[in-house]
């Protein structure tokens, strides 16, 4: 018998209790030894809860148990849960956690204390929710030099530019029903701002290309100021806006990562990766491009790629997953701004300024056409430019809206 503890009794730590007492016999069978829940830590009070025996709030009794060989960390954000993390490392326990805050920004020394003590620091849940994504780039795709990994990172800003498209309804009205339906948070600037999928991309670049990418040090922008006006004009181009989080090789062992919205083809499978879906393409020389898709949040989907990481972590007590990357180098990380892209451009300039910045370029409507146009607004697509490139052509421009095209 495996005993573990849980590090916040929150949506997905209750997933996590919840999902363990359901599924307590296949996972004893998969694990090859039954797994118990010994503790759960938790400042607040749960009366009447059924795991309301096993509730605790001092983090020493964990730490100072034998019996607790795996810790679970769903307290989320860099204080408390930093703090707990690193002293169950260092007590010789293996930790797993959804907590990607935590993983983009200290993962590199979390995983190496990991590995002085000869334990697993796990972290499944910590992008895509409930799909396998870390344990594919780290096991199934080893074989491929991967050189490109983009998607659909963020359930909430999903939801919201989903229900743009189909109800026709502004940025403001959809998050209000987001919160209403508890997709989205009380203060939904991580999501909305496009932070979380930040964290989210500078996990999955660590592990694609092998050094640390800091979320602080990459371009990030929400979805703020999309409007209805840019989602007409893509329909007609034949595309839709999705919020993407983005990492590529590029020549010279350089790599860039960023979070911006996107015109992404209606032909792409990405392009029907809606609500609160997420959708992770992976590039690998020997493999191609590989999609992965499924529930990017929620209670139950996290839980079950935390429980999974238990079972992993219980069968490798002796042996520990290779999981890690390198510390970052001056010069690894290119700006996005410096990187060449095709640009969507919506402006209340006229032609003639249009036509002096970009020569000949494709418009994709005439004022008027579409009644949200405002008097005098035109839309086109640009040849590659980088982001600054695109600045200076604008710099006498009215520019209402830019994004990439993909
Ligand atoms: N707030 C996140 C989302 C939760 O909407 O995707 C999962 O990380």
């Amino acid at each position: 018998m495996v005993n573990i503890a849980i590090l916040g009794f929150g949506t997905v730590g209750s997933g996590v209790a919840e999902v363990m007492r359901e599924n307590a016999q296949s996972i004893a069978h998969n694990a090859a030894e039954e797994i118990g829940v010994k503790y759960i830590l938790d400042l607040r009070d749960f009366p009447g809860s059924p795991f309301a025996d096993w509730m605790i709030r001092d983090f020493g009794l964990i730490e100072s148990d034998p019996d607790v060989q795996v810790v679970v960390e769903t307290i989320g954000g860099v204080g408390a849960a930093y703090e707990f993390t690193k002293r169950a490392l260092l007590a010789g326990k293996s930790v797993v956690t959804s907590n990607k805050e935590l993983v983009a920004t200290h993962g590199h020394e979390l995983l190496e204390i990991a590995k002085r003590l000869n334990v697993n620091y796990l972290f499944e849940a910590s992008v895509g929710g409930g799909i396998p994504i870390i344990r594919p780039i780290t096991q199934c795709l080893t074989a491929n030099e991967l050189d490109e990994i983009y998607g659909i990172l963020n359930g909430t800003t999903n939801y919201i530019l989903t229900r743009m498209i189909t109800d026709g309804a502004p940025f403001a009205d959809i998050l209000k029903d987001a919160q209403r339906l508890g997709y989205a948070e009380a203060d939904p600037t991580a999501d909305v701002e496009g932070y979380d999928a930040a964290r989210k991309i500078c996990i999955l670049a660590d592990l694609c290309f092998g050094k640390s990418v800091d979320p602080e040090k990459i371009s990030v922008e929400g979805i703020s100021r999309v409007t209805l006006e840019d989602i007409e004009y893509a329909r007609r181009l034949g595309y839709k806006i999705k919020l993407l989080g983005r990492a590529y090789r590029l020549p010279g062992g350089h790599i860039t990562a960023y979070v911006a919205p996107h015109l992404i083809s209606k032909t792409s499978l990405l392009s029907n990766v809606d609500g609160v879906m997420n959708g992770i393409v992976v590039h690998g020389n020997a493999l191609g491009e590989c999609m992965f898709y499924g529930a990017g949040a929620g209670k139950r989907p996290t839980a079950s790629a935390v429980v999974a990481d238990v079972i992993d972590a219980v069968k490798h007590r002796k042996a520990r997953k290779y999981l890690g990357w390198d510390e970052s180098e001056p010069g690894y990380l290119v700006d996005a701004g410096d990187v060449r892209t095709r640009w969507y451009v919506r402006t209340g300039s006229g032609l003639s300024d249009i036509g002096r910045a970009f020569g000949d370029v494709r418009l994709i409507s005439y004022p008027g056409e579409y009644p949200g146009a405002g008097p005098g607004e035109y839309a086109f697509a640009t040849p590659e430019l980088t982001g600054r490139e695109l600045a200076a052509k604008c710099a006498g421009m009215e520019v209402r809206s830019r994004f990439r095209i993909l």
